[in-house]
């Protein structure tokens, strides 16, 4: 088994901000006016940032996660919009496509974010979530391979989804239908380990369907002030689709998502998260980086688009530690500490 992150922030989350130049004024320090004489690549901090990069592309099969004993469906969710909800879900599916694993990435939001991210045809029209959810295909039809990775797997998202939530009203088994959709036997011959589904802002009837089809929730939470808002609110959901729907539902994962450590606040954020969430709180922290924000403009994922930067490493350990958790760890939404924060956390706040 890989080792996981020991440390608080990860590697790369280790030193941000004006930190960084701070490292640059103590290389100076040490090796006087020409920093790269007599120096190897990697001793550099280009060098460095690219024998990364290197590692990342080129992993050792050797380091490869080990596969979960069974296949882990995971929805992330927060009704709060921009927290990181899509990006997680791109980066951390990555991330697992990178370190051997197979992860299919349903994509549940009329948005298409993460259809874009993954650079999947998600025009009107294409075979989708839509189609897949009212029934009118098989989810083996609307998978497709992004072209960044043949283990990264996408159900696109289309337009057509933003009218879902009305038409889903008044069907039958209107909740139950993204968990009929998907086939075991569509998974298994994929080879799929992670499905990972990516919801709107909305607590409405596309995240109850994303709820009822998953085992975990993620919950990425912004490092920012109000970043607790409302997962009081979405903790009853959790609980009520627990009770009602879905008796395997526990929230198994909390992710800190834009972490500035040049201030205090994201400090604040993240030990008040840690104090209410405990362990299910990732020990890797995605540091807030211009490069994760520029990636979806390229169609692609931080971890194809500058993969020896932060913002990748940091997805990079989020994957590995989230493979390292069994399915079952975690906290129980309807008895566990998450229910019961979530309320004191939304008072807090
Ligand atoms: N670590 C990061 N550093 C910098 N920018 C980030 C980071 N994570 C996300 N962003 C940016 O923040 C914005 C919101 O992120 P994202 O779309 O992932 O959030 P979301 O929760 O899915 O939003 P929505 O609720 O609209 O679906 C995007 O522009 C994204 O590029
Ligand atoms: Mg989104």
């Amino acid at each position: 088994m890989p080792d996981g992150p020991t440390a608080d922030v990860s590697r790369e989350t280790s030193a941000p901000g004006p930190e960084e130049g701070a490292e640059h004024d103590d290389f100076a320090a040490e090796y006087g006016d020409d920093p790269y004489d007599g120096l190897s690549l990697n001793d550099t901090p280009i060098g460095a940032a690219a024998h990364r990069a290197s590692q990342v592309l080129h992993p050792d099969s050797a380091t490869d996660l080990p596969k979960p004993t069974t296949r882990r469906v995971i929805t992330i969710a927060n009704q709060k919009g921009g927290v990181g909800k899509t990006t997680t879900a791109v980066n951390l599916a990555a991330a697992l496509a990178l370190q051997g694993l197979t992860a299919l990435v349903i994509d549940l939001d009329p948005q298409g974010n993460a259809s874009t991210a993954l650079g999947v045809d998600h025009r009107a029209g294409v075979a989708s979530s839509y189609e897949m959810l009212l029934g009118e295909i098989g989810m083996g039809e609307a998978i497709q391979q992004s072209p960044h990775n043949e283990r990264l797997l996408c159900i696109p998202a289309t337009i057509d989804l933003a009218g879902a939530e009305i038409e889903l009203v008044s069907m039958v088994a209107r909740e139950g239908r993204l968990k009929t959709a998907l086939s075991a036997e569509v998974l298994d011959a994929r080879g799929v380990d992670f499905v990972l589904i990516d919801c709107p802002p909305s607590l409405g009837l596309l995240t109850v369907n994303a709820l009822v089809a998953a085992n975990e929730v993620l919950i990425p939470i912004q490092c920012e002030y109000y970043a607790l808002e409302g997962v009081g609110q979405l903790l009853r959901n959790i609980d009520l689709v627990q009770s009602h729907l879905n008796r395997d539902l526990h929230v198994s994962t909390v992710i800190l998502t834009m972490y500035d450590g040049r201030t205090k606040l994201a400090d604040q954020v993240a030990a008040e998260v840690r104090g209410h969430f405990g362990d299910i709180v990732l020990r890797s922290v995605i540091p807030r980086s211009v490069k994760v924000s520029e990636a979806p403009g390229f169609g692609t994922t931080v971890l194809d688009y500058d993969p020896g930067s932060r913002g990748a490493m940091s997805y990079l350990d989020a994957g590995r530690e989230l493979a390292a958790r069994t399915a079952t760890s975690g906290v129980a939404a309807e008895t566990g500490v998450a229910g019961q924060s979530g309320v004191a956390v939304e008072r807090a706040y």
